[in-house]
């Protein structure tokens, strides 16, 4: 017989502990131990498989596997890889609210206009708001089937009645399997729940869409744990009360995670931004300090991003930093570099890094724009409008070439911009098409504070 034993499970992050503890070492909440029971269920679901080794060499059905399936959203083939893969399992993760159910029922009725039957499993809402949502995107067809359901055995045996070529389940949260000895939406359940999502989905060779809410936080019974089960991390993003949404990557086994797709939030769903670059500058403001321009190489395709710094005096001890949008221990590298290198002295400075928009950038090349917009706060100079930046910063203070110049260039050129400071670089890497811009070419960011500096005389 098999041996229970009880262990202590976090319900913020999941972390398993033999003993209670008063604070989860793992995600630091205060009190969220739950007592379970420690049944290894994903060790028996495992033992069904009835499958034997087979030789490297004996033929297989990739073709017929491999085969992706445009969804005829272009921005979402994009990030995906071109198409959805068969047997492939997606999880789009994203803040409550933020249009997720809207995308994929877009996705859904278009692929059953287009492939075949979609069986769109709806724990969280009523048929009617769904069908509502789904009248108002244009996504009405015959092949939509809707199920509504929480149950996670109904679930999988609704999914066998019908050769569906698409399954969504909005969202895993939602659904539960009884026999699991956890809440609904606790980490146990999520995990229990995508775990036998994704081995239907294997047997059947079908692609399947799973929605996770993730807090601002993303620390939750969702995403995070289970990036490693499925195969397609997306993260669907914005800015509350702006219209921009931008779809990323976050994990990918059947593409790269460079790629971004962006669309506008309008009342007829989410409506596809070719060009986004024009978008992200819209509403940039003119003669501030703290701003410029960055071009930012999302996979094949360049998008301007807007970098904002804010550099103040702070009141508290202890000052405050904030970033949105890129990693925050680079941006701290960054404030030591600049303290360090340029001799600024920031210890006692609130600062607050962002990237307009709602777009996550984790390129190196954004050092020197974030290292710009700081010094441009600091020292209330603004930046023109027409002016843009890209390069690493190192340690030293050196400002690195970075990949991708000439498409960043090409693309500042073809926006009219004027001046870009940059790394130096060979004059062959500067393309043609960039012949009208002035570029400013920087070895180290005392050099840089030098600018701002005699700026700030020759005001004085
Ligand atoms: P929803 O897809 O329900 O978000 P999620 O599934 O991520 O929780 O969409 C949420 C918001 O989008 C909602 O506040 C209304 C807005 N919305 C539009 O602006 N236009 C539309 O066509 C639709 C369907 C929703
Ligand atoms: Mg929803």
């Amino acid at each position: 017989m098999a041996h229970e034993k009880k262990i202590y499970e976090c319900s913020e992050c999941g972390f398993e502990s033999p003993k209670w503890l008063g604070k989860c070492p793992q995600c630091e909440s205060w009190n969220p131990f739950l007592e379970k029971i420690a049944k290894n269920y994903t060790k028996n679901k495992q033992k069904k498989i009835d499958t034997q080794p087979v030789s490297i060499l004996e033929k297989n059905h990739l073709d017929e596997q491999s085969k992706r399936i445009p969804t005829r959203i272009k921005e979402f083939d994009r990030v995906v890889g071109g198409g959805i893969i068969q047997g492939a399992v997606i999880l789009i993760g994203g803040e409550p609210g933020i249009g997720k159910s809207t995308l994929v029922i877009q996705v859904a009725g278009l692929w059953a206009k287009n492939n075949g039957s979609v069986l769109y499993v709806h724990g969280e809402e009523s048929f009617h708001q769904v069908k509502e949502r789904a009248q108002r995107v244009n996504a009405l067809h015959q092949n939509l089937f809707m199920f509504s359901s929480t149950d996670m055995s109904d679930i999988l045996s609704s999914i066998d009645t019908n050769q569906y070529s698409l399954v969504i389940i909005d969202s895993i949260q939602s659904v539960s399997n009884p026999e699991v000895d956890s809440l609904p939406g606790s980490i146990t359940q999520v995990r229990e729940c995508t775990y036998e999502l994704v081995q239907k989905a294997k047997q059947l060779n079908i692609p399947m869409i799973i929605i996770g809410h993730i807090t601002k936080e993303g620390y939750i019974a969702g995403p995070k744990v289970l990036e490693h089960i499925v195969d397609t991390v997306l993260y669907f993003e914005g800015e509350g009360k702006h219209s921009l949404r931008v779809l990323r990557a976050i994990k990918n086994r059947f593409g790269s995670t460079q790629e971004i797709g962006v669309f506008e939030m309008c009342s007829e769903g989410l409506k596809e931004i070719a060009d986004p670059s024009a978008i992200f500058l819209q509403e940039r403001p003119v003669g501030v300090s703290g701003s410029i321009v960055f071009p930012m190489v999302g996979g094949s395709r360049p998008l301007l991003v807007e970098i904002q710094s804010l550099v103040g005096k702070s009141r508290i001890p202890q000052p405050r930093r904030g970033v949105m949008g890129l990693n925050s221990q680079r941006v701290s590298l960054l404030i030591a570099i600049l303290e360090k290198k340029a001799g600024i002295f920031l210890s006692d400075r609130d600062i607050f890094v962002n990237v307009a928009g709602g777009v996550f950038v984790d390129e190196t090349a954004v050092d020197l724009p974030v290292v710009i917009s700081m010094l441009s706060s600091f020292w209330d100079l603004p930046i023109a409008s027409d002016w843009a930046a890209f390069g690493e910063v190192g340690l030293s203070g050196e400002i690195r070439r970075v990949n991708g110049a000439r498409i960043r260039l090409n693309e500042i050129a073809k926006f009219g911009f004027k001046t870009c400071i940059i790394p130096r670089i060979e004059p062959s890497d500067i393309p043609d098409k960039a012949e009208n811009l002035q570029i400013i070419s920087l070895e180290n960011i005392k050099e840089l504070n030098q600018l701002f500096e005699n700026r700030e005389k020759s005001h004085e």
